[in-house]
């Protein structure tokens, strides 16, 4: 059965609530993604995605507002990846040798960014952020890391630290605490990274300098999304990059989601010059990948000078594999000026239209973002950093409702996390998105 977009409140999933009652035999929590996963509810199973919808398994259609967490940007089973994927699957998947997929790849996105010198790709956006720190620190020779509060990088231990700090545990916003995030992270983690406030330009400095001749790199996503996707302050990315010079310690771009903002990602938006990026999501097309790329002085650390062991030995069994080159080079491929000024419009038409929805609707709400990526606050506080976006309980139950009406209107959208459009969106989707807010937030 096929229920129609916008269709009923209560759309049927016990398809989907009996796969999920199956998968808990078997899999932690049912998923391996604690991501998938809302309170109180079963996730819900896809069949299959074209262009900018999906489809469970129970036949409900939705537009899809989160596209796998930002990596899909082209549409679901776009023909031109998939007839580049296929192509390369018939002369086989992975090889212990390697291929001109990865060269063809490398050179696309080499040719893109003016601080990608050289490339190395691996298979996630958590393994190129571990591999870019542990560059930087063969690079330096020091141990220290500097991240802002609340920013996701992944779940490599330095890079998860105070990824979910609460008033209870987060200390003083001028030096925020460093909170492990994950149970059994050993002590000398919390040695190692230094806090720092989003936009606090003072506060930067300041722990830059501190560190001093013991900081390797800061850790820095533009438009982090648990922060609230804020405005980044132009003197806040100047600050840092003086400083982190000043010290003879790197600037780390974490670019996994912000490389979709723009061709040659969110640096080139911003003028900003990072020693070391790292990629994920988008370059891979649909397919599982994470690639590190930089200055041609740090990414040497992963070069075998004279046959003998590189600073950083770095492998993966799957890594730079034909299939996601080639997925990855076709989805790029497409992405030029035009496929980027029709994101960036979609994404706006988006924004505006949620921020007028909610007037409407009487609430005092917020809606941030840029490019094709949106995050809906249930409050009206200016957000600059961490602490301003993160939510009462009231505000987060709120949220999460939001996120559960929109869905029983056809909008895949996981409130409580990014909303993030593909270029397959067409106007008469944006129309529906609009449409189900006006009824979600309809008497609330
Ligand atoms: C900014 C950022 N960095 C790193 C990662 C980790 O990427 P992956 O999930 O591919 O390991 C993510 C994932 O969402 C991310 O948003």
């Amino acid at each position: 059965m096929t229920v129609p977009a916008g269709g009923p409140e209560s759309w049927p999933t016990h398809h989907s609530k009996a796969l999920y009652a199956r998968a808990r035999r078997t899999i932690t929590d049912g998923t391996s993604r604690t991501t998938l996963l809302r309170k109180g509810k079963h996730p819900i199973y896809v069949d299959h995605g074209e262009g900018a919808w999906v489809t469970d398994v129970d036949g409900n259609r939705y537009l899809d507002c989160n596209n796998n967490f930002a990596s899909i940007i082209i549409g679901h089973a776009d023909p031109v990846i998939a007839g580049a994927v296929q192509a390369r699957l018939a002369r086989g998947t992975a090889f212990s040798l390697p291929t001109d997929a990865e060269i063809e790849l490398a050179e696309l996105l080499c040719e893109r960014v003016e601080s990608f010198e050289l490339i190395r790709f691996c298979n996630s956006g958590t393994e190129a952020v571990m591999a870019a720190l542990k560059a930087a620190r063969a690079y330096t020779g020091r141990p220290n890391i500097i991240k802002a509060e609340g920013a996701y990088h992944g779940t490599y231990d330095h890079a998860e630290a105070s990824l979910s700090p609460n008033p209870t545990n987060w200390g003083q916003a001028v030096a925020p605490a460093t909170v492990p995030y994950s149970a059994g992270t050993p002590a000398s983690v919390a040695d190692e990274v230094t806090v720092i406030s989003f936009n606090d330009i003072e506060g930067a400095r300041d722990a830059i300098h501190r560190s001093g001749d013991r900081l390797a790199a800061v850790l820095l996503d533009v438009m982090p999304n648990r922060v609230g996707m804020p405005v980044i302050e132009s003197e806040y990315v100047r600050a840092i990059r003086d400083a982190t010079r000043a010290v003879g310690a790197l600037l780390v771009l974490d670019e996994v989601i912000s490389f979709r903002l723009g061709y040659g990602g969110a640096q080139t938006q911003l003028c900003v010059d990072p020693d070391i990026t790292a990629l994920a999501k988008i370059i891979g097309g649909g397919f599982p990948v994470g690639a590190v790329a930089g200055r041609r002085g740090p990414m040497e650390v992963f070069v075998r000078s004279g046959g003998g062991q590189a600073k950083v030995p770095s492998g993966g069994t799957f890594a730079a594999n034909p299939i996601t080159m080639a997925a990855g080079h076709a989805a790029m491929a497409q992405l030029d000026g035009n496929a980027f000024a029709r994101l960036d419009a979609v994404g706006e038409r988006v924004r505006c239209g949620l921020r007028t929805v909610i007037a409407r609707a009487g609430l005092d709400w917020q809606v941030t973002g840029a490019g094709s990526l949106f995050r809906v606050h249930p409050h009206n506080r200016t957000i600059r950093n961490y602490r301003d976006a993160h939510l009462s309980s009231d505000e987060a139950a709120q949220i999460s409702e939001f996120g559960l009406r929109m869905q029983s209107h056809g909008v895949y959208f996981v409130a409580e996390s990014l909303g993030c459009l593909n270029l397959a969106t067409a106007d008469s989707d944006v129309e529906h998105l609009l449409g189900a807010a006006e009824a979600s937030l309809a008497n609330s």
